[in-house]
Order: C-alpha cells, then sequence, then structure tokens
C-alpha cells in the first residue's frame, strides 16, 4: 500500500537531530526514538523489549542503537537485537523527510 500523508505524523525536525544522537519524541502518547545515522533517519520504539528502558539514552553504532542497562543492540532498520538478553525485535517505523520535516507513521506496513 502507498504511503498516505495523513498517516504520517511530524516528529522533529531534521535540523534538530544530531549525527548518531538519538532524540526522544512522543507520538500520539507512543515514545519514539528518532536516529539520524550513516545518512539516513530512522524511527524505532524508545522502550527495550527486555525491561523497561528508554533505548534513547543508550549509544547508536554500526546502524544500531544499544540499550545502556545490559547491552542488547537494536537494528535500526529491523527492530531485531543482535544478542541477549533481549530476544525480541523493538517496533520500527516508517519515515519520510519533507524539507526540514521528520515524518513518522506509527502504522506498520504488513
Ligand atoms: S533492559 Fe535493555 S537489554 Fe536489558
Amino acid at each position: 500500500m502507498a504511503f498516505d500523508r495523513a498517516r504520517f505524523t511530524r516528529a522533529c525536525g531534521l535540523s534538530e537531530l544530531e549525527e548518531d544522537t538519538p532524540k526522544r519524541v512522543e507520538l500520539d502518547g507512543t515514545p519514539i526514538s528518532v536516529v539520524y545515522t550513516e545518512g539516513e533517519v530512522f524511527a524505532i520504539n524508545d522502550i527495550c523489549s527486555h525491561a523497561n528502558v528508554s533505548l534513547s539514552e543508550g549509544e547508536v553504532e554500526d546502524c544500531q542503537i544499544e540499550c545502556w542497562l545490559h547491552g542488547s543492540a537494536f537494528d535500526l532498520r529491523t527492530g531485531k537485537p543482535s544478542g541477549l538478553p533481549a530476544t525480541r525485535p523493538v517496533p520500527v517505523y516508517p519515515v519520510k523527510i519533507e524539507g526540514d520535516d521528520v515524518l513518522v507513521s506509527l502504522f506498520q506496513e504488513s
């Protein structure tokens, strides 16, 4: 299904993002970590799938965001953990850039 502009919500400004520095935002009450890395912008749910910890407080490297508490790293493209202790993926969301607007859709493709 083609993306519909109405399904995307502005998360932040592109110019507000610093490379490899996650920015936490809330969209409709859902915490999201927006990450600019390797020339792309990604949006991943901000809560680690292992415990209630904010991923945006972790470090970004190799297109992964690392949970600061126990060290599982999640792929920003797929949400999948690279290793234990987390075993479940974290939701990731489609991103569109329009001018300086970073738009995120909480609807996931199926
Ligand atoms: S809380 Fe994130 S890996 Fe344990």
